[in-house]
């Protein structure tokens, strides 16, 4: 289990809903980051932590978000698919959805990473680079909170509630969500 010094421990490999849950605290956190450093910072010159900061959350919605998404579009999405229940058609069309929400994401995370890239290479951006980072965060920042809010509230629940049933067709369907390595990937 992943160790958080002063909070809440996160969820492990048992709870395969509460790890994506835990994935979109990361995922605010890290993102309200780039959030406050377009808007500080401002494309300008950084200082060392700032760097650092830009640096790895860059890093962490290149190299580890990704898996997170996977992890829904492979494993728990197909899955849900699967459910034979009158209360499915609803959460369905959230899941197509959300389906086109992280291809949004990816193109936004894309662009985003570019113009990061430059920054920390050049130590500063142009003021219409700069403008098109505070403009490409905040537009995540909408997205994420619309998206995060579906699935944290709608379709994680439902999921969980489907998985609980002793005779439910999760369980008859393979199990609870997992990647084709066989356990959930996670996005630590
Ligand atoms: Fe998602
Ligand atoms: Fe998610």
């Amino acid at each position: 289990m992943p160790i958080v010094i002063g909070g809440k421990p996160e969820s492990d490999f048992s709870d395969p809903i509460g790890m994506l849950g835990d994935c979109h605290k990361r995922i605010v956190r890290f993102l309200g980051v780039l959030v406050r450093l377009a808007n500080q910072a401002a494309g300008g010159p950084l200082s060392a932590d700032e760097r650092a900061m830009l640096a790895t959350r860059l890093r962490y919605f290149r190299e580890a978000a990704p898996k997170h998404t996977a992890d829904e579009e492979e494993s728990l999405f197909p899955r849900m698919r699967r459910i034979d229940s009158s209360e499915i058609d609803d959460v369905l069309a959230r899941v197509d959805s959300l389906e086109q929400d992280h291809a949004c994401a990816d193109r936004v995370h894309a662009e985003i990473d570019r113009l990061g890239q430059l920054w920390l290479a050049y130590g500063q951006l142009s003021p219409q680079d700069a403008a098109h980072f505070r403009e490409l965060t905040g537009q995540l920042d909408t997205l994420y909170r619309h998206h995060i809010g579906v699935e944290d509230r709608e379709v994680f629940p439902f999921a969980a509630k489907v998985s609980s049933r002793p005779s439910g067709n999760w369980r008859r369907n393979g199990g609870t969500p997992r990647n084709r390595r066989g356990r959930p990937s996670g996005c630590a």
